[in-house]
């Protein structure tokens, strides 16, 4: 890929101009290959970056997505063409969810993004904010991860933080960030940061919850390749059943729903 012939080149006029509206009610910017999926994911990333953190907060706050589709975007926004034109000082980076597990473990989130990002980036430390998922009661660390929103977003007790972005990926089964089928997390419209224990993974996960998710200004969603063209289109084109497609519970309350997809992954998308 040529980060060069597109460092910052989707303005965020451009990113919309991509963009299209589906029913489901968010707008779907369709690449046609890994490569320009990347570079536009990297673009909008950039462009949201500049905006917020020449805004009146003067900070750009990202929840980032695990799992692998999101590898690629990271290491594409630590090369030069576009790490020079984020303003890292003025980024703070959160994780939408986390293993049950310690930042150096091989399942860890926070270790994926500090090898294809953070180790090759300047970004201040305090910019950082992990989840402590080494701590070995799980809700024990959904409420250190909880207190540390609080305090960053100086919120009143019933406020939701609203990150600028949120990315989100989508799971074979629907589930996004550690919003898994059949979780009780799903109902929880008390807490930023819910710990559920996910059966089939045999594991705990810290995770951000829908009210968290939804307060965004802008939620992606990175879903990439033809493994998830039936899981995307039973998201976006079947029932409403956001408890078996957890996915279906993401709608920004006020903001943009973006759904960065390649080719392979709309394939059945019939809107
Ligand atoms: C995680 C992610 C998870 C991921 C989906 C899709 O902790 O693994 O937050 O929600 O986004 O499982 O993963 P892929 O992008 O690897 O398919």
């Amino acid at each position: 890929m040529n980060a060069d012939a597109g460092a910052g080149s989707g303005s965020a006029a451009e990113q919309h101009t991509l963009a299209i509206a589906h029913p489901s009610g968010g707008q779907l910017i369709v690449s046609r290959d890994i490569d320009e999926w990347t570079q536009r994911a990297a673009d909008l990333f950039v462009t949201l970056a500049q905006s917020a953190a020449q805004g009146e907060s003067g900070h750009f706050t990202v929840a980032l997505s695990g799992g692998g589709t999101p590898k690629r975007l990271y290491s594409t926004l630590a090369t030069p063409a576009y790490a020079g034109q984020i303003p890292w000082e003025r980024v703070h980076l959160f994780w939408g969810d986390e293993r049950h597990v310690g930042p150096d473990d091989h399942e860890s989130n926070y270790r994926m993004v500090r090898e294809s990002l953070l180790n090759r980036i300047t970004i201040p430390e305090e910019n950082v904010h992990r989840v402590r998922a080494e701590l070995s009661d799980a809700a024990e660390a959904a409420r250190t991860y909880e207190a540390d929103l609080r305090g960053f977003f100086a919120l009143q007790p019933d406020d939701m933080p609203r990150f600028d972005l949120v990315l989100l990926g989508l799971g074979p089964d629907g589930h996004t960030a550690s919003l898994f089928p059949g979780v009780d997390a799903l109902h929880d419209t008390e807490h930023l940061v819910a710990a559920p224990w996910v059966a089939k993974m045999n594991s705990y996960r810290l995770t951000l919850t829908a009210p968290a998710l939804n307060n965004a200004a802008t939620v992606a969603f990175l879903v990439a390749g033809g493994e998830k063209a039936g899981i995307l289109h039973d998201v976006l084109e079947g029932p409403s059943q956001p408890t078996l497609f957890p996915a279906q519970l993401i709608a920004p309350v006020n903001g943009d729903l973006l759904w960065l997809l390649d080719e392979a992954a709309a394939a059945n998308i019939t809107h």
